[in-house]
């Protein structure tokens, strides 16, 4: 069975070939990040024209790598929410039109779906169930993933989600959008104890607060900045970079802890973009490594927006006797917990 997967949720326009059995066959992806870079944040209209500029030429070149045909294909999946309406309609509009030109099924992927189960496309052994943290830029949770479409929320943010935090405070220091990766490269040069940020709701169960943190972060990032003539030195960024990582870390390991103490499952999964970061993968490893927790992250680039995961999905949700139909699913908000197990709900 052969799956090609179309990602336009957000800034990023992924395309992938998975087949069973084979893995992923070919993955291209193009980043809007010089795009948007000088208005500091992401602008729909200008992400869905590119995506509309890049993602036939993706395809194109992924089923090349690939050595495949469109009539080769078993089914396009593509993400038809959450994200930006405008961006999913042009990845819905391409792929469903491209699959009923085929007379194949399009297969309508939930975005947050797709990260929580890229983890079981790195490790075919990772079996169901377990417990993901689930960190990127719009959202920050913790799942009790008992199998396929049955998930239960445990814990999520009541403010800022994990990557919005590191973007919001990457701007603070004056790192230019998407700020989470620089700020943790500026890190890993500075000293996390030369400042004490608090650890929101460390100590209580599993949701997650991270706005008073980056309002810590912004005092002294003010108080900084009026004794250093108005501007940060390097050094002084880099500490505070790494204190702010510090306190967001050693929280998503504690609520990780309590989740996976919670549900009794042995297995934690971390999915997102956040997930890319370096140091709460070290952090988690020790963890698992001190507990007996197997802990799976996948490679950092299957943790921020890909193709791949869409295409494994899209492949996991499809069954026999799915049908090639005429229209295009796009739901900007589409929570988690309404998705069902395949053939339970028609998204
Ligand atoms: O999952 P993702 O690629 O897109 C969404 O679905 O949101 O996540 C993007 C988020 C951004 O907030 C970005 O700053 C953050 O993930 N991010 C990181 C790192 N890489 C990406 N945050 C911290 N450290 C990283 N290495
Ligand atoms: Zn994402």
């Amino acid at each position: 069975m052969r799956v090609l997967g179309i990602e336009t949720s957000c800034d990023e326009t992924g395309v992938a070939v998975y087949e069973s059995g084979r893995g992923i066959r070919a993955e291209a992806l193009a980043s809007q990040v010089a795009l948007h870079a000088p208005y500091g944040g992401i602008v729909p209209e200008l992400a869905s024209r590119d995506h509309i500029a890049k993602l036939a030429t993706l395809v194109d070149a992924v089923l090349d790598e690939a050595d495949i045909a469109l009539s080769d294909l078993d089914a396009i999946a593509y993400t038809a929410g959450p994200g930006l309406i405008g961006a999913l309609m042009v990845g819905g509009a391409f792929a469903a039109s491209t699959a009923y030109a085929l007379g194949i099924p399009a297969v309508p992927v939930h975005h947050m779906e797709a990260h929580l189960l890229v983890g079981r496309l790195e490790a075919e052994t990772l079996d169901f169930p377990f417990v993901a943290l689930l960190v990127s830029g719009g959202h920050s949770m913790l799942v009790d993933v008992a199998g396929l479409g049955r998930y239960r929320l445990l814990g999520s943010t009541l403010d800022d989600a994990a990557g919005e935090a590191f973007d919001k405070v990457a701007r603070l220091l004056g790192l230019p959008y998407p700020g989470g990766p620089a700020l943790a490269r500026l890190a890993d040069r500075g000293d996390p104890a030369r400042y004490e940020f608090p650890r929101p709701l460390i100590d209580r169960g599993l949701d997650m607060s991270f706005s008073g943190l980056k309002t810590a972060v912004r005092r002294v990032v003010e108080a900084e900045k009026a004794e250093q003539g108005g501007r940060l030195d390097a050094g002084t960024a880099e500490n505070l970079a790494a204190a702010f990582q510090a306190s967001v870390v050693e929280t998503l390991v504690a609520k990780c802890a309590r989740a996976v103490a919670e549900t009794g499952y042995g297995r934690l999964v971390i999915a997102g973009g956040v997930g890319a970061n370096q140091s709460l993968r070290e952090q988690l490893a020790a963890w698992g490594v001190k507990t007996g927790v197997a802990v799976h992250y996948p490679r950092p680039a299957f943790c921020t927006d890909n193709g791949a995961m869409i295409a494994y999905a899209g492949a996991a949700r499809l069954r026999p006797g799915l049908e090639c139909r005429p229209g295009i699913v796009a739901r900007p908000r589409w929570p988690l917990e309404e998705l069902g197990p395949p053939g339970d709900s028609e998204h």
